[in-house]
């Protein structure tokens, strides 16, 4: 019989700072460069902050924003913690001092990592300057009004085909949050070092099973 192919949907933690244990076991005949990585159990967040009531958006508008940012799990990438499985449910929608690196481990001692946003309308930390207009083209194609692309890492084109309505929705739910103050850190280049956590996620495959 075959021998299943060799993947592996990995999500770990960079332990850049913690000394490796030594308790895993190197493979035969090689280099096991997750050897210094330890698995995790990220926390998918459904749960959503209550909307302060808001004179420019419906209820309806309001609760159908909500509904889809649960359903669509945003909070699992921008709310504190969930990344490493101990979410702050003080902080939903908060945005991630736990980055996500977009390089791959097995080449990359120093990979370029992305913070998820804070989403609340903070004006200083969160996306209390955005127009409704930029929220909306956000969400549905992942660029900016700067045109500069957003790092599919956020998984923009799987929310490609919401509807304009729907986005709407979303952008007024966010905008109508309590705003929460929290600066994530910024963006870090592929090759700079980085002491802030990250995790890495990614199916792997080795090529000599294609
Ligand atoms: C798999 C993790 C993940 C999920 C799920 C996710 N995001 Fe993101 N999001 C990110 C990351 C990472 C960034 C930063 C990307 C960058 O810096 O290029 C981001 C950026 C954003 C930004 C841009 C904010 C800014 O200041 O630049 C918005 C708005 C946003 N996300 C909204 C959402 C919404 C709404 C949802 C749910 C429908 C969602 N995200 C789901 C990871 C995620």
């Amino acid at each position: 019989m075959a021998i299943a192919k060799q993947m592996a949907l990995l999500g770990f933690l960079a332990l850049s700072l913690v000394a490796c244990s030594g308790s895993t076991s190197r493979p035969v005949g090689g280099y096991n460069p997750l050897e210094e990585f330890e698995q995790l159990n990220p926390a998918s967040i459904f749960a959503t902050p209550e909307p302060q009531p808001s004179p420019t958006y419906s209820v309806e508008q309001l609760a159908r924003g909500r509904y889809l940012v649960g359903l669509l799990g945003c909070g699992s990438c921008h709310t504190d913690g969930a990344l490493v499985g101990a979410p702050n449910p003080d902080r939903l929608l908060a945005g991630s001092s736990t980055g996500i690196a977009y390089t791959s481990p097995f080449v990359d001692e120093n990979p370029g990592v992305v913070y998820p946003a804070n989403l609340t309308p903070d004006m200083e930390t969160g996306l209390g300057l955005w127009t409704m207009e930029r929220l909306v083209t956000m969400i549905r194609v992942g660029t900016t009004e700067h045109s500069a692309s957003s790092l599919p890492v956020m998984p923009w084109p799987a929310y490609a085909a919401i509807t304009y309505d729907d986005a709407l929705s979303i952008a007024a739910y966010l905008k109508s949050l309590t705003p929460v103050s929290h600066q994530i850190p910024n963006n870090v280049q592929e090759g700079q070092q980085t002491d802030q956590e990250y995790v890495h996620f990614g199916v792997y495959q080795r090529l000599s099973d294609r």
